[in-house]
């Protein structure tokens, strides 16, 4: 395993001769390290089935099959597909995904640790991934903002950027919105925790995701806070030009995979999309989310 620091970047590095399918133990220990210190991983010139993809993310950790099927890979359920090129004419996966500042999974009770994405067919122009160190955007909070969310929590739901889905058409938006809420009820999550590898404290908060924040005994933090905090950290940016935003780029043959605790991250998607097919796998790894989580 090769590890080369990416120019002019705070996060990110890339990894040469590192081979998926034999690494060892201790590689696999190694890589994980890389990423919780370094943020995103782009392996480069993998070359794994999807099969093999999975397997991959198997010896990772536990995978997380997305809870919705339309997402699915055909004959792996734990391949989330993002596609905008029909395969026989049929749509596989879904089109224009995560164009939000988010963290996978922060509406759901129990998010994972580690995200990996292998792009199948890259586009020349517009290419990349936005992400922002929210640890990083948490040290440099104001001291009163800090004081502010202190033992404080955040609740996350997925129903602003919830994709309608073909079975969806003809049905009254009352109901969909309904099944929203039952299937996926808000989650709290503590608006700062405590990275359990790093140790460092993550501001974990989401301008897709996060509508509320709240003191321990339920009651909302004062009106404007979340905006500010969004403002601060730089999702609420639509310049991109913000200091904490890196634009992660990549190559066909690189893999990547990031640590979903301290970063956001938010697709670049054009007016005139390109042709792009990217696999995503997810994985739970060895450490809770963060300490005391349900
Ligand atoms: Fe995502």
């Amino acid at each position: 395993m090769i590890t080369i620091p990416q120019k002019d970047s705070r996060i990110g590095v890339h990894v040469d001769e590192f081979d998926a399918m034999t690494a060892a133990a201790e590689d696999l220990t190694a890589l994980k390290q890389l990423i919780y210190t370094d943020r995103i991983v782009v392996l480069r010139n993998q070359r794994l089935s999807p099969a093999e993809f999975v397997e991959f993310g198997r010896r990772l950790g536990e995978v997380e099959t997305y809870y919705q099927p339309m997402y699915h890979h055909p004959e792996h359920k734990e391949i989330f597909v993002s596609s905008n090129v029909k395969e026989d004419g049929a749509q596989v996966g879904v089109p224009q995904t995560g164009k939000f500042w988010h963290h996978d999974y922060s509406f759901m009770p129990r998010p994972f640790g580690l995200t990996l994405i292998y792009p199948q067919v890259v586009p020349q122009r517009h290419r990349g991934t936005y992400f922002i160190d929210m640890a990083r955007a948490y040290e440099n909070l104001p001291a009163g903002l800090k004081a502010e969310i202190r033992d404080s929590r955040g609740l996350n739901s997925v129903r602003r950027y919830f994709k309608i889905r073909p079975t969806d058409v003809y049905r009254p938006i009352s109901e969909v919105l309904a099944e929203i809420e039952s299937v996926t009820p808000a989650a709290a999550h503590p608006t700062v925790f405590t990275h359990p590898v790093t140790g460092e404290q993550v501001l974990y908060i989401s301008e897709a995701v996060t509508y509320r924040l709240e003191d321990a005994a339920g009651n909302g933090l004062r009106p404007g806070l979340l905006e500010e905090l969004f403002e601060a950290c730089g999702q609420a940016d639509t310049t991109f030009t913000h200091d904490n935003i890196h634009l992660q780029t990549f190559q066909k043959g690189d893999m990547l995979l990031w640590d979903n605790r301290s970063l956001v991250h938010r697709a670049l998607h054009t007016v005139n999309p390109e042709p792009t097919v990217s696999f995503r796998v997810t994985v739970h790894d060895e450490h809770n989310f963060y300490p005391g989580i349900g």
